[in-house]
């Protein structure tokens, strides 16, 4: 009673939802990966800055250079999914903030004239991005199987660049056989929440 969205929708994108370890063969299209970013990317950043790049791997030589650099057991995973995307942080990002956030163009300069800062904010914000598009996934009726078992620098070798942070790999697809662990535990609201 507490929640606007409709019981089913809730049920799709969170209780419903699983992390898919194998997928059926069915093809995910450029349409349904374009539709899922152009809902996600109304989820928020700061300052707007939206610094979430996805490099979508679909040729299947692109997919043998990724498999190695997956940990060894998630290549079977990633070698079989419809589509794998890599998700990385555009340290370079400001370049784009004029035109985000057109209310305050300054905010280029003086929050994020530096590197550093700009590649902390990058991935604290391309990984809330991450988590937005791993939702707009299963809003899509589709299932997401994010890994971080992967040699992540190898990997912004082999398909980034300096300026790209990788955050991870995001299989997906539509559910196969056998496709879950069980579901484990979460922490309830009582271990998580404090008020003060
Ligand atoms: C950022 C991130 C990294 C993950 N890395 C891996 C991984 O390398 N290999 C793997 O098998 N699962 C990986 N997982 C899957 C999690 O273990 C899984 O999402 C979690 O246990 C919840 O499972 P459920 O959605 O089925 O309840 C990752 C999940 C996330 C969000």
């Amino acid at each position: 009673m507490s929640l606007a969205l409709d019981p089913a929708a809730q049920d799709l994108l969170f209780r419903e939802a699983r992390t898919a370890n194998t997928f059926a063969d069915e093809p995910v299209t450029d349409e349904q990966v374009q539709a899922i970013y152009d809902l996600v990317k109304y989820g928020p950043t700061a300052f707007n800055q939206t610094p979430l790049r996805i490099t979508l791997v679909r040729s299947p030589e692109a997919r043998e250079r990724l498999v190695k650099h997956m940990a060894e057991g998630n290549r079977p995973k990633t070698a079989s999914a419809p589509l794998v995307a890599i998700l990385s942080a555009d340290n370079e990002f400001h370049e784009e903030l004029p035109a985000l956030l057109p209310h305050f163009p300054q905010a280029k300069d003086m929050f994020f004239a530096e590197r550093p800062v700009r590649e902390q904010s990058a991935v604290l914000n391309a990984a809330l991005q991450a988590a937005y598009f791993i939702v707009g996934v299963r809003a899509a009726g589709l299932a997401a199987g994010p890994m971080t078992g992967v040699d992540l620098s190898g990997l912004q070798k082999e398909f980034l660049d300096a300026d790209h942070t990788p955050l991870m790999v995001v299989n997906i697809g539509k559910p196969g056989e056998d496709a879950w662990f069980p579901r484990s535990p979460r922490l309830s609201y009582e271990d998580v929440v404090t008020t003060v």
